[in-house]
């Protein structure tokens, strides 16, 4: 066990390894927890708050566990114009946010030009990074939405299992996921990766492939959340993802990255209690506020009972404010 452990603060982890680090009780795993903290406080206190915009819940593929799956028509759409997004950046800068991630579903929603042209207005008007997270496009739309001046690029593989991948895209490829993040990569975007745990017939081995991925892929950002069960998806009935697991796989991830981006998600605070405080005791340094103008926020609904819906996002950022000095630790 000692040795498992000294195995973590060296960041020698090999495949059997981080499978015997998933299946460890909670007792053993507090020395995990521990190991992940330090890692994380040694390097930097500062948590980074992000601010949220879900700027269109239209979305043309049909993931077996989303709830804004395009087949799901029991959901009003949304698609906020280019100048409400403009305005609200405008605000949030004032408000002294850092960064504005702006999040959609995925298909052509917008007009590409159009939409490097809102990125060109807020990195001229604002002191905000630029974070998108519109799922997969063409190395053109890519190219040009970096050129106007983002500066990240958030795009889940999920799975990186090919099989499991299949069983959760209907409409997509491993493959064509994984083309879309060497391209986002390689542009120059700060990078984001990974997905859920829990989901529908993942496996431990799966969790370690997922592992080996974010070894030899070196993202800058890791964003993960337990699986939560939708009721107007094809996986209605199945199990939530569970949060202890969900905890050691944070903790693995910020062992085997040592200084990534990973946020306490709004998924790990939205089933059980305490999620974003369970998430910085494990290393997590980002925390993502969500910004989405109230008439839309309950409209993304990925998954049910989102944290966010229930509070405004001043009332939410004081939370947060406060339970990061709590944990010990400074937001920017
Ligand atoms: N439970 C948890 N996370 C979900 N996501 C989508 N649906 C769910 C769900 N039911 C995650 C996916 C997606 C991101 C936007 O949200 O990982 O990439």
């Amino acid at each position: 066990m000692n040795e498992l452990i000294e195995k973590c603060y060296e960041n020698k982890l090999n495949r059997e390894d981080i499978l015997k680090a998933l299946s460890l009780n909670k007792d053993k795993a507090s020395l995990l927890f521990q190991c992940s903290e330090k890692i994380t406080t040694s390097l930097s206190k500062i948590v980074h708050i992000r601010g949220l915009v879900e700027i269109s819940n239209i979305c043309c593929r049909n993931c077996n566990y989303c709830g804004v799956r395009a087949k799901n028509t029991k959901i009003q759409r949304y698609k906020m114009p280019l100048e409400e997004i403009f305005d609200l950046s405008l605000e949030m800068d004032k408000q002294g946010y850092k960064t504005i991630v702006m999040q959609s579903g995925e298909g052509n929603l917008y007009n590409p030009k159009e939409m490097a042209d809102l990125i060109k207005n807020i990195k001229s008007n604002t002191n905000m990074a630029v974070t998108l997270s519109f799922g997969e496009h063409s190395l053109d739309d890519y190219k040009l939405w970096k050129e106007a001046g983002a500066d990240r690029y958030l795009l889940r593989h999920e799975t990186a299992n090919s099989n499991h991948y299949s069983y959760l895209h209907p409409d997509g490829t491993l493959e064509n996921r994984m083309n879309c993040l060497y391209n986002i990569k390689n542009l120059g975007y700060e990078t984001g990766v990974w997905g859920m745990v829990g989901s529908p017939r993942q496996t431990l081995e799966n969790l370690v492939e997922d592992l080996e991925f974010i070894k030899i892929f070196e993202p800058a950002m890791v964003g993960i959340g337990p699986y939560i069960m939708h009721n107007d998806t094809p996986f209605k009935g199945e199990k939530n993802g569970d949060i202890f697991l969900t905890l050691k796989v944070l903790s693995l991830v910020r062992i085997i990255t040592r200084d990534a981006y990973i946020p306490a998600t709004t998924a790990l605070a939205s089933i059980g209690n305490d999620g974003y405080k369970k998430g910085l005791k494990v290393g997590c340094n980002v925390i993502m506020i969500n910004r989405t103008p109230e008439k839309y926020k309950k409209l993304y609904e990925i998954y049910p009972n989102k944290r966010c819906v229930k509070e405004d996002s001043d009332t939410i950022r004081k939370e947060i404010e406060e339970l990061i000095l709590s944990s010990g630790r400074v937001s920017l």
